[in-house]
């Protein structure tokens, strides 16, 4: 089962910085840095749905991914295989590139980073023909969460796809 292939992976590769080789020296792109697990596949592919948002990805190999959750105080039923840092924020898991660019333009008070508890079937990343729906929660300072973002079974998290056949504008109210 690949969750827990995933959680339980504990490789032994050095801290390896994988920049995207693609970018240019320099530009204004919102600089994820992701540690995961050497070895733990789902994570580059949710790399790979950051970068068709335009993020500028680090990725860093950390057999010592647990502590690193720890220091960041990410509580355990939060946790996920992969943690980014997003302008002091905290990412942890298969969060959808949108409800980080939303945190960043909201900056909600007081919370600390948003996660995708597990690793949901159909999340960014976890792309598979039987999705789940899921929810993005907020952490707050004081170590409490809530609901930050709702998604359904099936979601499609596609930059090109969204762009294709925009959702539908919401009823006025
Ligand atoms: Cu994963
Ligand atoms: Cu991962």
């Amino acid at each position: 089962m690949a969750a827990a292939t995933c959680l339980l992976l504990s490789g032994v590769g050095n801290a390896v910085a994988d920049d995207d080789k693609n970018a240019p020296q320099s530009d204004n792109r919102t600089q994820v840095i992701m540690h995961k697990n050497p070895g733990c596949g789902c994570c580059d592919k949710w790399v790979d749905h950051m970068r068709s948002y335009g993020f500028s990805v680090v990725t860093i190999e950390d057999p010592d991914i647990f502590e690193f959750k720890e220091e960041r105080a990410i509580p355990v039923p939060l946790m996920s295989c992969h943690t980014a840092i997003v302008d002091g924020y905290f990412v942890e898991g298969h969060v959808p590139a949108n409800d980080i660019l939303r945190l960043l333009s909201e900056k909600p008070e007081h919370v600390t980073g948003i996660a995708v508890p597990g690793m949901p079937l159909g999340s960014p990343g976890m792309e598979h023909s039987r999705p789940q729906s899921f929810k993005t929660v907020a952490m707050l300072s004081d170590g409490s969460a809530y609901v930050y973002a709702t998604h359904a079974a099936g979601e499609n998290f596609s930059k090109a796809d969204r762009e294709a056949s925009p959702a539908p504008a919401p009823d006025p109210q």
